[in-house]
């Protein structure tokens, strides 16, 4: 059980810790950056390790509406960390320095757009495969099912939903997302924690989204069978 909790609830935890420490640039100067950025990538080849199955059962089975929003998402979250990769390797300059391939301003900007675009997805990703990680939270903790509980959950989900849309704004997140250039650039000197819980609470609100999302077509592939049911 302490395998599963390790796996499937710090690993992910970790990596998406890593993730937004990573974004945190003008904080940690050029080598945390790289390492913590490095350490990421390493555990995620674990997590893709751990979760080969998906991939080899990718050619089986019945796809509804739920496969293909998972497999969309997948390819969408393949294709940016390939570009977060191989943009970190051209322009890195402590952690592989004595390569340092190019300094092109280009290849910098599409570094940090796809580091944004990974967090979102990311978040996106995470909310898709919420309901496992509860399940194995509550396996885990031992849990038996409380409405109280749901209740106190799904508030919570309410009030991050809430902050995740107000942190967005303060972030400017939609402006880093569409490859504006933005002269606002959070301030270290004067404030650090909340960056961090900005950050936190934006991925929080999009996994809830992306979470509830999944949870209304669940409910529509449902409601399809049982009226195809009724037909025959
Ligand atoms: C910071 C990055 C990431 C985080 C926080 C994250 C988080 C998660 C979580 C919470 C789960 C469900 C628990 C589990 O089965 O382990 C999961 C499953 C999975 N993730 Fe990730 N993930 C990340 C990156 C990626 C990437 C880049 C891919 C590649 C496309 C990926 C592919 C998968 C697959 C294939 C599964 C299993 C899906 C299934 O069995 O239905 N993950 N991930
Ligand atoms: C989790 C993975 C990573 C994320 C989320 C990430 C994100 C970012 C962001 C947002 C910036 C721009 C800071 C700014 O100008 O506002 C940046 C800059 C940079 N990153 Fe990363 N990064 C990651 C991994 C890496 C790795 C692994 C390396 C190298 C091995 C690397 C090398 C660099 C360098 C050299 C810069 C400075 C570019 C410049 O302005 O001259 N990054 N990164």
């Amino acid at each position: 059980m302490l395998r599963v909790a390790r796996d499937r609830l710090l690993l992910p935890a970790v990596m998406a810790a890593l993730l937004i420490l990573a974004l945190a640039y003008w904080w940690l100067d050029n080598g945390p950056h790289e390492i913590f950025g490095t350490l990421m990538f390493g555990l995620l080849g674990w997590h893709l390790t751990m979760n080969r199955r998906w991939f080899l059962k990718l050619r089986s089975g019945h796809y509804d509406t739920r496969r293909w929003v998972v497999l969309v998402t997948h390819i969408w979250l393949g294709i940016t960390i390939t570009v977060l990769v191989v943009t970190s390797v051209l322009i890195s300059r402590s952690v592989l320095s004595l390569a340092q391939f190019t300094n092109n301003v280009s290849v910098i900007e599409l570094h940090w757009f796809s580091a944004y675009w990974v967090v979102i997805i990311v978040a996106v990703h995470a909310g898709t495969h919420w309901t496992r990680v509860m399940t194995v939270t509550g396996n885990v903790l031992r849990l038996s099912p409380s409405p109280i509980r749901s209740g106190i959950l799904r508030l919570a989900a309410l009030l991050l939903l809430c902050f995740g849309a107000w942190s967005f704004f303060v972030l400017g997140v939609s402006t880093k997302l569409t490859f504006g250039y933005s002269l606002e650039f959070w301030d270290f000197t004067s404030r650090v924690s909340p960056f961090f819980a900005h950050w936190t609470v934006v991925m929080a609100g999009v996994a809830v989204l992306s979470h509830y999302a999944m949870t209304c077509l669940r409910l529509l592939d449902k409601t399809r069978i049982r009226s195809t049911e009724g037909q025959t």
